[in-house]
């Protein structure tokens, strides 16, 4: 494809070196007003203001977005997208006043998960999982890490991730895959150690043969896995290829953070239970403090820190962990919004969290997250709205008009 757009503004410029922005700098977005964009296959070729715009190429397509900004797609680096059914009704259990702890106790939560996901065949979970696709990529997504952890014996665990890299196939959606065998123990099994072993010596090997998965993450939480058998999983995964990331002190303060900076973690994810030490020790590695504001709001837990860990000079990202347990929304704008509602903080720095620190969170910088010269031409054009600030303040409502996903229309 080639295209030459004019709009009334690019939002989010930043050279494709930045890996990520953080602290201070995430208050501040570079945009562009009254610009051009040109567009040539996959990729953005070059922008401008207006009265340098040059004169179309032959056969390219001249697109008028007069009144739309344009922006990079949403990176939800974070997601379980591939599951087989809802469970609204430990939703309904929720509201009466269940914890999540005395849900997954009575044979809800995870374990529910994985008995709908063993009972659905693939060519199943794929049309469930490609809806979810579809509609995400409409309210703003071009880039999407996908997890396993569901299916928790080792044919179904490779049933997921075979269908979450189909996702990435089918669709102009950029797919990362995450091996989550360590999610919980599955029910059938007597102990936690027989699982481990499956999981070490079976899971990791097979996924990492069948090249399935780039990362490994774990569950590290009370009653699910501690930061010793965390830091077990994480080191086979390592030995196979497969880099660290972690679900983290989410319902308490678990010790993953600690275990995920030592081990190098991509990203640590969660973030709901922190103190200044856990904040201290992310201060002193490169692992993305990932926030996941929808399980916090659907969950009714109290949220990140965001406000202190931004002051404090860190980057935080920001996705969806779109699954049907804590987080059954995978819009991102939605997600701008609670970030912005119940963290305090400003679009700008939601937007930076959306984009260019959740592209670090899978190692993407230098590919998607911002409008530079060279990156992927994956990019949200909005609807006529005023200003960027609309999109987290108009909650509910879907400011995207139309997603060019690598240089093409969906
Ligand atoms: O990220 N915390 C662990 N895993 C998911 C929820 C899993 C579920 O309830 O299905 C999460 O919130
Ligand atoms: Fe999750």
């Amino acid at each position: 494809m080639k295209l030459l757009i004019n709009c009334k503004e690019l939002v989010q410029l930043l050279p494709s070196d930045v890996q990520w922005v953080a602290g201070e700098e995430m208050s501040r977005v570079n945009s562009l007003s009254n610009a051009w964009l040109r567009i040539t296959g996959e990729h953005i070729a070059d922008f401008g203001t207006m009265d340098t715009c040059p004169t179309p190429l032959p056969g390219e397509e001249v697109v008028d977005l007069s009144g739309r900004m344009v922006m990079p797609c949403f990176v939800d680096s974070h997601t379980h997208l591939v599951f087989a059914g809802s469970r609204e009704l430990e939703f309904v259990d929720k509201i009466k006043g269940l914890s999540y702890a005395e849900i997954a106790a009575k044979g809800g939560g995870i374990q529910n998960s994985a008995r709908k996901l063993r009972a659905t065949s693939e060519a199943e979970l794929f049309e469930l999982a490609m809806k979810r696709a579809q509609e995400v990529i409409s309210y703003g997504t071009g880039v999407i890490e996908i997890k396993s952890g569901y299916g928790l014996t080792p044919a179904d665990e490779i049933k997921m991730l075979r269908v979450a890299k189909q996702i990435g196939e089918a669709t102009r959606l950029v797919v990362k895959t995450t091996f989550l065998g360590a999610h919980t123990v599955p029910a059938e099994l007597k102990s936690k150690e027989e699982y481990i072993e499956q999981v070490l010596h079976e899971m990791i090997p097979q996924v990492a043969e069948e090249g399935l998965a780039e990362y490994c993450d774990v569950f590290c939480e009370k009653g699910f896995f501690t930061p010793e058998e965390t830091e077990r999983i994480l080191q086979q995964g390592l030995d196979f290829g497969l880099k660290p990331k972690i679900h983290a002190n989410q319902l308490h303060v678990s010790g993953g953070v600690q275990v995920g900076v030592k081990m190098g973690a991509i990203s640590v994810d969660h973030l709901e239970s922190m103190g200044q030490e856990e904040i201290d020790v992310l201060k002193s590695g490169k692992t993305m403090p990932t926030l996941l504001p929808g399980a916090a709001f659907f969950l009714r837990m109290s949220y990140p820190p965001a406000r202190d860990m931004i002051a404090q000079g860190l980057p935080v990202a920001i996705a969806s962990d779109y699954n049907p347990g804590s987080a059954p929304s995978g819009n991102m704008q939605l997600m701008m919004s609670l970030a912005c509602v119940n963290m305090r903080m400003t679009p700008e720095e939601v937007l930076h969290a959306t984009t260019i620190n959740g592209a670090y969170a899978l190692e993407l910088s230098s590919k998607v997250g911002s409008i530079a010269k060279g990156k992927l031409a994956s990019l949200i054009i909005t609807k006529e709205i005023p200003s960027l600030a609309f999109i987290p303040y108009s909650f509910g409502s879907n400011c995207v008009e139309r997603m060019l996903l690598k240089g093409e229309w969906v």
